[in-house]
């Protein structure tokens, strides 16, 4: 832990999801300040770059997930790779490849199943503003399911089924004061793997 990070909340009664919104607070704000929508969803290619920033910050994620020692013991349907939908989106609109991740590994040394779940409780949660990004797509470019926007749809059958069940698990699954620092500890790792991606823009990079 860096010296300037703020210790591990003290558990609210609610349990390990309530302390892992208010232990990534500042980090999903930062996420969301550095991904300008109103540009990004102006354009074709602004939206390019957008999948492609997702790509690039969530495929070193997934894959430590897919790896990791507990990912077996998942109840079925709690871990759901973004990354191929993400490369559907892409194909579907003519932008094959993503931005290379600035970070292609994501070393988290993180053994536990609250580690695990610390992690899933960020690429789960993304889901919930992914529908919000999907509204706004459609209403800009008209992106649906099948036009670029299955990643960031993923969840619109059922938008809260999903979160509802993976915080059930979390709740019940981290509950000592070891469990929730390393919980609190894999879920910033997540973020910062998201913040350490550089920020997606519709304008081409210069040479
Ligand atoms: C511009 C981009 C984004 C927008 C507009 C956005 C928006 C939202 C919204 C509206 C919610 C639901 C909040 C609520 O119901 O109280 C949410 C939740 C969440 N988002 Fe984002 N988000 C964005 C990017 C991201 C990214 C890139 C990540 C992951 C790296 C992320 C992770 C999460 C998590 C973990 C939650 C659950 C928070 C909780 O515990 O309730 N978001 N987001």
């Amino acid at each position: 832990m860096s010296p300037k990070e703020p210790a591990t909340p003290t558990a609210p009664p609610e349990g390990a999801a309530a302390l892992l919104r208010e232990a990534t607070r500042e980090r999903h704000a930062a996420v969301e300040a550095r991904l300008d929508l109103a540009e990004l969803l102006a354009s074709p290619a602004g939206y390019a770059a957008l999948l492609g920033y997702f790509a690039a910050s969530l495929a070193p994620v997934e894959a430590w997930v897919a790896a990791h020692p507990r990912a077996d013991a998942l109840p079925a349907g709690l871990f759901r790779p973004g990354t191929p939908l993400l490369r559907d989106d892409l194909r579907a609109l003519g932008a094959d490849a993503a931005a290379p991740a600035a970070d292609p590994l994501f070393l988290l040394d993180g053994p536990t199943e609250a580690h695990l779940l610390g992690v899933l409780y960020v690429l789960e949660g993304s889901a919930l503003g992914g529908l919000t990004i999907a509204k706004q797509a459609r209403r800009a470019l008209g992106t649906t399911a099948t036009t670029g926007a299955s990643f960031f749809l993923r969840n619109a059958a059922d938008p809260l089924g999903p979160w509802n069940a993976f915080k059930q698990r979390l709740n019940a699954r981290v509950r000592t004061a070891a469990d929730r620092d390393a919980a609190v500890a894999a879920a910033r790792a997540a973020f910062d793997q998201f913040l350490r991606q550089p920020a997606p823009s519709a304008r081409p990079l210069p040479c």
